[in-house]
Order: C-alpha cells, then structure tokens, then sequence
C-alpha cells in the first residue's frame, strides 16, 4: 500500500511541476503567476477539488509522442468563493503555451457540463496560445466543444474570462461568448492573429500591446471589461465580483448581511444638480451614496464613459445599476454608450438582477459619424434590451431626460416599476433653446427669450409628466436610498413574462 500511495505522489508532483522549473521560472519572470497558484489565490483556502490531472494528449506528430505532460496544459476542477460553488479551469501556459489539444479540451468541456448541470458559475484563467498546432483538425474540433458549450451555458450560469499572458485564436473567441472579460495590465493580450501573421497579411507593423493589450481592449474595442495592475489584484477583484452575481438564472440575486440602513438619507443629495442646468456633475456620487456601503463594482469603467454600469447592493441584494454621466460629453446616448448599456441590461434580465437606473440625459447624440456608424441601429439595442427586460426596474431622473432617450432610460413605457424624478428633472422632447428655435423660427431676440422662458416653466420640469402619472413621485434628493431600496423590497416577488417565443431577434 505505502508503494502504491508514494507512487501517486510521486505522479502528482509530476502534474504539478508542469512545463518544469525552467518554464515556471520564466513565468514568473514576465511577473505571471503560474495556473495552480492563481487557482490558489482565487479560492477560498483547500476548497480546489482538481480533476483529470492525469490527462495527457494523444497526438503522435512530430515527435509529440516523446512530450507529454500530465496535465496536457490546463489546471480544471471546482472550489468555492466565500463558501459558494464555482467551477474552473486554469490554462498553464508553461505547457506548450496552454494550447488546446482534443484531450485538453475535454478536460474543458467536462468542467462546463459539470457547470451546467450543477448550475455554478464557471471561470477560465486563460493564458494561452490557441490550438494546438501539431494536432490541427483536432484541436479545431476541440474548440468547436467549447464554443457550443459556452453559447449552452449563455443566460444560464454566470461565464467569467481572465485574460493573464499572451492570448490568441480560440482562447480569444471562447472568452468572446462568455460574459465578462477582465485582463492583466502589461502583460496580457487579445488577438485572433498575433503581430507576425499581421505583418505578412496586411505589412502593418504593430506590438502585441499596440494590437491586443488591456489599454486597447479597455478603452477602444470594448472587448474587455475591466483591466487590473497584476495577477493577484484581478482575483481577487474576481471574487469580489462573484459575490455579486447569482449562481445560475433561476437562483435570484444574492444577498449579503448589510450594515448599511436602508432608510439612511443624505442631505447632501439636496445640491447634487448645480443651479446652472449645463454644468456637470459627477453620477457615480449619486451610486456610491445611494448603494450599501458605498461599495460598487463597475463593469467598463474606462469605455463610453458617458454612461455607467455596475453592480451593487440595496439593502444587502445585488441591484444592477445604469447612469448616464454628465462628466462625459454630457451623458449623451451614443453608439457605444448604447451598446455597452444594452449588453449589461441584458446580462442583469438573465440573471434576475433588478435594474436601478439614474437618467440625466441630453439625447441621442446626432452627426454623420454617429449615423454613419449605426446609431439608429446600436440606440435601439439599449431600447430593446430595457423593453424586453422583466426584473424589476426602477428609475430615478435626476436632471435632463430628453426626447427619445427618455424613452429609452427604462421610462414608464418601457414598463418600468416604479419611476421617480427629482424635482430639479427636466422632462421635454427638447432642451429649451433647440425647441424654440424650431417652433417660433424668425421671431426676434427678445421673442426667442420670452418663448425660452415660457418653454422652461412650462416643460423643464417633472411636473408634466408626473400628471401623466409617467412618473410615479417627485421625490427629494436627500430621500433617494430609501425610496430605491423600498419599491425594490416592494417588487421582490414581481412576475411578468414575455410572450412565448424560441428567442427575439435584438438588433446585433
Ligand atoms: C503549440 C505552442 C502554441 C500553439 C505556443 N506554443 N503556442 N505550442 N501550439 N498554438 C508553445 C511554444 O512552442 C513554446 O514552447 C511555448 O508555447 C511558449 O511560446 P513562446 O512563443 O515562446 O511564448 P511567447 O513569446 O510569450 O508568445 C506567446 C504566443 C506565441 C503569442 C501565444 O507563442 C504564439 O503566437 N503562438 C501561436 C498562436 C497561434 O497562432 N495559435 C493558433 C491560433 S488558431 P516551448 O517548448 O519553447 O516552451 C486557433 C484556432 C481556433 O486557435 C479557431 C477559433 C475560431
């Protein structure tokens, strides 16, 4: 028995050396981590119950026969976060660069059938080089398991990817279909093709960084959805994150012992809006005040920043927040703010999240570049995604909630629960000058001001509205916590459902 037991220990700490020393030294020299002691940081302590780590590939082309490593290049297996469920998979990069064989991607595809059935969320640590490039077709097929795995898992657990070296071909394109994507400062990159297949195909001559690095994928492509300065800050911030989300759709948001008083005001609300109507304001002040503990995890943090999204709790249950900024360009509705919106309203309707929204909003931004762009095309999946959106929605309009961006920002129409405005709201097809400039075109500078006037008093306030019952109190800024958090107590058993269909054709 005692050789039979030395001999397991002997071919797990064959497993664990990976690549061997050489390569795990040269992981942490680029300042990685390797897969195991990421999956350590990232789970609560001896919570990783690992499989298959005695799976190797079967590919014997060019001389792969004589390398093989138990392990076959990706850690997987489940754990817990604070004591709740997760499944994982860690690729090590230290062999053969993480690449996926048809073996390492069964090991994949058996930790998210694991995920599915047992309704968990699943998390891969992706550092990686893609197929694996002596086994061709069947790695393709490797990951085509994947892929069709992650569009099954889609709406029905939370998919989470961690991008933390050098990423390309299928480890971009599994992470593409899941739900969040956060990546590694200075040393991760997303690319379908990295710079040398570039320089032969199109002679453009770029760095991995330039191409595919966290500045990139944060702030222009939008691909990723956060970006941390090292491997430990961004798993940590992954269970922070977790803490957040349901494990599954059917599960409901999670709640966590609160210690913040739901009823608390704050009178400081009460000068939030500067007197004068054009000068900004800083919305994230209004979350941080309004959310348990000030605590908030935003998603897309340095992406169409004029508008803002993220999580955070009321009254111990995760609320997912949307606000247009009017730090940035006003807080119009553009493309990007629109489409960044959509995706993280919808993610809230799939997994049960209500939705808190805090509108002070100019309108759609006009110009060639926004139409020629798709405006009319990326607006309407904000428009869609609030309007077929069935989790409680509450909505707070602070200051300027204009034509139709009113309409989109969950409004009354779009089946709102529970719509509030403050009384400093402006609720008009238009701002003031615009509107009279349309309506009593060639009257005189003296005219246009007495319109102006009249145009304000009439309709920059909440008041029309709120005779129309599209809103359902002016409410005082100091009192905006309690209100939120008591229609969200008040809609915790909301049911409303769709009319049947196999599933809706959202403008993509
Ligand atoms: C086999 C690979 C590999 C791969 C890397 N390695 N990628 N082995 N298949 N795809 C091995 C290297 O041979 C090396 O082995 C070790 O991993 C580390 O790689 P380096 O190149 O030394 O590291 P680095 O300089 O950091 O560059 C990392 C990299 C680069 C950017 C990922 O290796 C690279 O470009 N790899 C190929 C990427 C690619 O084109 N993949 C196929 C995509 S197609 P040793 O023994 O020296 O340690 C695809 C199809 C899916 O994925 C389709 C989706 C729709």
């Amino acid at each position: 028995m005692k050789h039979i037991l030395d001999e397991l220990e002997t071919r797990r700490a064959t497993a664990r050396a990976g690549g061997g020393q050489k390569r795990i030294d040269a992981q942490h020299a680029r300042g990685k981590l390797t897969a195991r002691e990421r999956l350590e940081v990232f789970l609560d302590p001896g919570s990783f119950e690992e499989y298959d780590m005695f799976v190797e590939h079967r590919s014997n082309d060019f001389g792969m026969e004589k390398q093989k490593i138990p392990g076959d290049g990706v850690v997987t297996g489940w754990g817990t976060v604070n004591g709740r469920k997760v499944f994982v998979f860690a690729k090590d990069f230290t062999v053969f660069g993480g690449s996926l064989s048809e073996t390492h991607a069964l090991k994949i595809t058996k930790i998210q059938d694991m995920a599915i059935r047992n309704r968990a969320p699943i998390i891969g640590l992706f550092d990686a080089g893609g197929a694996r490039i002596q086994e061709g077709v069947a790695a393709l097929g490797g990951y085509g398991e994947v892929f069709q795995r992650n569009v099954l898992a889609s709406g029905v657990i939370p998919q989470i990817s961690v991008i933390m070296g050098p990423c390309a071909g299928g480890d971009v394109y599994s992470p593409a279909m899941t739900d969040f994507i956060f990546m590694v400062r200075d040393r991760s990159y997303m690319f379908v093709t990295g710079p040398d297949v570039v320089k032969t195909v199109t002679n453009e001559t770029v760095t991995a960084e330039e191409l595919g690095g966290a500045k990139v994928h944060t702030t222009k492509s939008s691909i990723a959805d956060g970006a941390y300065d090292n491997d430990v800050d961004a798993l940590i911030e992954m269970r922070r994150l977790l803490d957040f989300l349901p494990g599954n759709n059917k599960e409901g948001a999670p709640e966590w012992p609160s210690f913040d008083d739901p009823e608390r005001y704050d009178e400081s609300l009460d000068t939030l809006i500067p007197d004068n109507p054009n000068k900004p304001y800083d919305i994230k002040e209004l979350i941080l005040k309004t959310v348990d503990e000030g605590d908030f995890f935003e998603i897309q943090p340095d992406f169409a920043r004029n508008i803002v999204t993220g999580f955070g709790r009321m009254d111990g249950r995760t609320v997912g927040f949307v606000a247009n900024q009017p730090m940035v360009l006003a807080g119009v509705l553009d493309s990007d703010a629109s489409r960044k919106a959509a995706r993280f309203v919808r993610f809230c309707d799939c997994f049960e999240i209500p939705i808190v929204t805090y509108v002070d909003v100019p309108g759609f931004l006009p110009g060639t570049s926004q139409e020629y762009g798709g405006l009319i095309k990326h607006g309407a999946k904000l428009l869609f995604a609030y309007a077929e959106a069935t989790v409680p929605k509450v909505t707070v309009i602070t200051r300027k909630a204009f034509g139709g961006a009113y309409d989109v920002m969950a409004s009354k129409h779009l089946r709102g629960d529970v719509n509030y405005a403050w009384p400093t709201a402006q609720i008009a097809v238009m701002g003031a000058k615009g509107a009279v400039e349309i309506i009593f075109r060639g009257a005189d500078a003296e005219g246009i001001a007495a319109k102006t006037k009249e145009y304000e008093d009439h309709f920059l306030t909440p008041f029309v509205a709120a005779e129309r019952g599209y809103i359902d109190e002016v409410i005082k800024p100091r009192s905006t916590r309690r209100r939120v958090a008591r229609a969200l107590a008040m809609l915790r058993n909301k049911r409303l459902e769709n009319p049947w269909k196999k599933h809706d054709n959202i403008p993509l």
